[in-house]
């Protein structure tokens, strides 16, 4: 990141100081009535581009402008809680493909999710002519695993490890690799929300993840780079299988102190 710097044009700058109330680094400060920025070296977050009036401060070197926000983006809770309530893990797919548009927007709501320091350290693998191979890979990791798990445990006994154990044969795989997981496992939370409304099912391959990081086969053939490693694993497709009514979950576990 660089190739970008934070510029504050100081002909449009009003010396509001709303750019340095948001600066969470304290790295902006109003002299002689105008903005400017203290040290060159920022997280460049952009909220001090988000909260300027004028259109003052910009940051360098990103192709697109910033967009601005018409009227007032408003979710309605009772809404939202129900998306979540209802969301259900799909593990049966229908034969049909995700078009190319819905599959950018789920990618644009991954890279738009926030991150630590504004790392903007995630990144995505998406399967397509490789999910088969990559499957078959973790297939024989947890082949070789079972022995161990199943005498632990009843239900891992119960559990074959078929040939499509990890990606129920859906037509689309999003490996999410980062530096620091919990940005990546954040990201894969917003793109199942924009999946989900696209009408599309989705299973968070937890075992898959675990095989990929512990093999370094499936990371060359994924290429994931020095420094990162998978932190969530979706797969998105059509739903074949269709619930009628909530799962019952345990009431809130919550001290108020
Ligand atoms: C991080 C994570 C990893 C998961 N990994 C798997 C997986 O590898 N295979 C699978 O069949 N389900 C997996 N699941 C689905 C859970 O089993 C499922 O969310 C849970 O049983 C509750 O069901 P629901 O999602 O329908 O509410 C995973 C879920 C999460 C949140």
């Amino acid at each position: 990141m660089s190739n970008h710097s934070v510029t504050i044009d100081t002909a449009s700058c009003i010396g509001c100081g709303l750019c340095a109330g948001t600066c969470a680094a304290h790295n902006i400060e109003v002299k002689n009535g105008k903005a400017k920025t203290i040290l060159e070296d920022c997280v460049l977050c952009g909220q001090c581009t988000a909260v300027c009036p004028r259109e003052a401060v910009t940051i360098s070197g990103y192709d697109a402008k910033p967009i601005a926000k018409k009227g007032t983006v408003r979710l309605d809770p009772d809404e939202v809680l129900d998306v979540i309530r209802f969301r259900r893990t799909v593990r049966q797919f229908q034969k049909k493909e995700i078009p190319q548009s819905v599959l950018e927007q789920i990618l644009e709501a991954g890279s738009l999710t926030h991150t630590a320091k504004n790392m903007q350290d995630v990144s995505f693998v998406v399967l397509d002519k490789e999910k088969d191979t990559v499957e078959q890979m973790a297939v024989r990791i947890f082949k070789r695993l079972k022995p161990i798990a199943d005498l632990f445990s009843p239900m891992a006994r119960l559990n074959k490890i078929h040939k499509h154990f990890f990606f129920f044969q859906a037509p689309v795989v999003i490996v999410i690799l980062a530096k620091e997981k919990t940005n990546g496992i954040l990201a894969a939370q917003n793109m199942e929300f924009v999946a989900e409304a696209h009408g599309l099912g989705v299973l968070f391959s937890g075992f898959f993840t675990s095989s990929a990081n512990l093999s370094r086969k499936i990371q060359k053939a994924l290429q994931v780079p020095k420094g990162k490693k998978v932190a969530a694993t979706l797969v998105l497709g059509y739903p074949g299988v269709k619930f009628l009514r909530s799962a019952q979950r345990e009431k809130p576990d919550v001290k108020y102190m």
